[in-house]
């Protein structure tokens, strides 16, 4: 569906399912009163952000309104498969990587998005399908997340996979037609890429309880029943002139399954209502404790990929608009939260790490499985001596074959492999730990590394 049919079906979506909300604002007092929307979200422990791009980036009113006004920031379009991986396993971050910098740099978080999605995908990987388009999705996960590990929030690890309309079942695509697996192998391989990442599912028509929002939470609490690494959900709010009046309820139920909810890509029509629709979403996730921040799609109405519906908080001359002091108004008034706190995932435990022995050094690995392929991350602990390089050895089950590794030297691909230090992880400090790890076809049940120091 391109993007004004989706945007028309949301639109629609919206009105036929919306109960008309109560949008009187309470006019109390709050007892905070932050003066921008960063600020304020982050005196309730939150995040308020905008979706960026570099090409934007020399254009002073454009940087001083996201300077000044976000504590978050996400990539619109570039850390997207078709930008980071243009051809196959040639990554391309310079983008992403200035986004990175341009947030950390000022105190800001960064959220992923995308890691995979049936848009925007590479030409060589739309023309790829089965056991091909699932190692490529895969290595494509690990890699994406493994260069930005340390650094991303909350990745959208999966974009978009569920169908509109009343099924509430999966969206066919290339990627869909790998196996229905599909989603938690991309789960399983973000979180053994990085552990600290909030790792979300995302998708757009789930502004309320509605089949499509129902099959999501059917998935989600799938997941979280077997174990499947998924700690947030993101409701990308495109919004017509109104909202469901259960949109908070929806978000709620989503946060009863044990996870975080947060708006992603938050933008309304102009129109009669547009402060009206903007302070509903805002007032509604912060009355919800484990909605966590809000993301507006663009930082000005000209950046804007909905063109003149001006659906944004800022006109192109960087003023603040109507919407914009109604949201910044919702904030101060709202609940505060606790601060955020790390993973606790109960599928994925890090991996354990043996008392250190005498000198020398231990290796453990740590397996995600899914049909016809895994990723193993392997951790390096030095012993009561610091070490200057280490050799890590390997057997794989028969059949397995490694397809690519990351922070080591390999030799060989089957049967019994030997890793060693690449330059910057080859000394270890006396009981500290670093990581490898790799890729490969079939089964990774059962492998033991042992290790030693060079
Ligand atoms: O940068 C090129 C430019 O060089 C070229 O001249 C021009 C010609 O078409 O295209 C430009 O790239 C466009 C890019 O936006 C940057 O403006 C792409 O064609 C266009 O497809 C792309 O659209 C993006 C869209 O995702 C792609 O599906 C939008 O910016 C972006 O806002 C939108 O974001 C999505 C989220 O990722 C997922 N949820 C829905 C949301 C809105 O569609």
């Amino acid at each position: 569906m391109n993007r004004a049919k989706r945007l028309r079906a949301g639109l629609i979506l919206a009105a036929v399912g919306a109960v008309a909300a109560s949008f009187t604002i309470a006019l109390t007092s709050s007892a905070t009163a932050g003066t921008t929307l960063g600020g304020s979200a982050a005196e309730k422990g939150r995040y308020f952000g905008a979706a960026v791009g570099t090409g934007k980036f020399n254009d002073s009113t454009y940087m001083t309104v996201l300077n000044n006004e976000f504590n978050s920031l996400v990539a619109e379009n570039e850390m997207k498969w078709d930008h980071t991986e243009p051809q196959q396993g040639r990554f391309n971050f310079t983008n992403g990587d200035r986004i990175v910098s341009h947030a950390r740099s000022r105190g800001m978080t960064v959220r992923g998005h995308a890691l995979l999605w049936h848009n925007q995908q590479p030409g060589w990987a739309q023309g790829l399908s089965g056991t091909a388009l699932r190692n490529a999705a895969i290595n494509h996960v690990t890699q994406v997340a493994t260069h930005f590990r340390g650094q991303i929030h909350s990745w959208d690890v999966v974009n978009e996979a569920f169908a509109d309309g009343g099924s509430g079942g999966r969206r066919d695509s290339n990627l869909q037609r790998t196996g229905n697996d599909w989603i938690e192998a991309a789960f399983r391989a973000a979180r053994a890429a990085d552990p600290n990442a909030k790792l979300c599912y995302n998708d757009y028509n789930t502004d309320g309880v509605n089949a499509k929002s129902t099959g999501i939470y059917n998935m989600v609490r799938d997941f979280k029943t077997r174990g499947v690494p998924i700690d947030c959900v993101g409701f990308q709010s495109h919004l017509g002139t109104s909202i469901a009046g259960d949109y908070q309820a929806n978000l709620q139920r989503f946060a009863n399954l044990g996870v975080d909810v947060q708006i992603t890509e938050l933008d309304v029509m102009q129109g009669g209502n547009q402060a009206n629709v903007f302070a509903t979403v805002t007032r509604s996730c912060l009355a919800v404790s484990r909605c966590t921040g809000i993301t507006v799609w663009g930082v000005r109405d000209c950046d804007s990929w909905r063109g003149s519906d001006n659906a944004l908080l800022f006109t192109c001359a960087g003023a603040k608009k109507p919407a914009y002091d109604a949201v910044l108004r919702e904030l101060n008034q709202g609940n505060p939260i606790p601060p955020s706190t790390p993973n606790t995932s109960p599928s994925t435990p890090p991996p354990s790490t043996p008392p250190p022995g005498p000198g020398g050094c231990t290796a453990t690995a740590s397996v995600n499985q899914w049909t016809g392929g895994f990723v193993a991350n392997v951790r390096v602990t030095a012993g009561s001596s610091a070490i200057n390089g280490w050799r890590v050895t390997l057997t794989l089950p028969s059949g397995a074959t490694i397809t690519s590794a990351w922070s080591a030297n390999r030799s060989g691909n089957t049967g019994t492999v030997q890793f060693t230090n690449v330059d910057y992880n080859g000394r270890v400090a006396a009981g500290q730990s670093t990581e490898f790890g790799f890729q490969a076809n079939g089964t990774g049940s059962g492998i033991t590394p042992s290790c030693s120091a060079t």
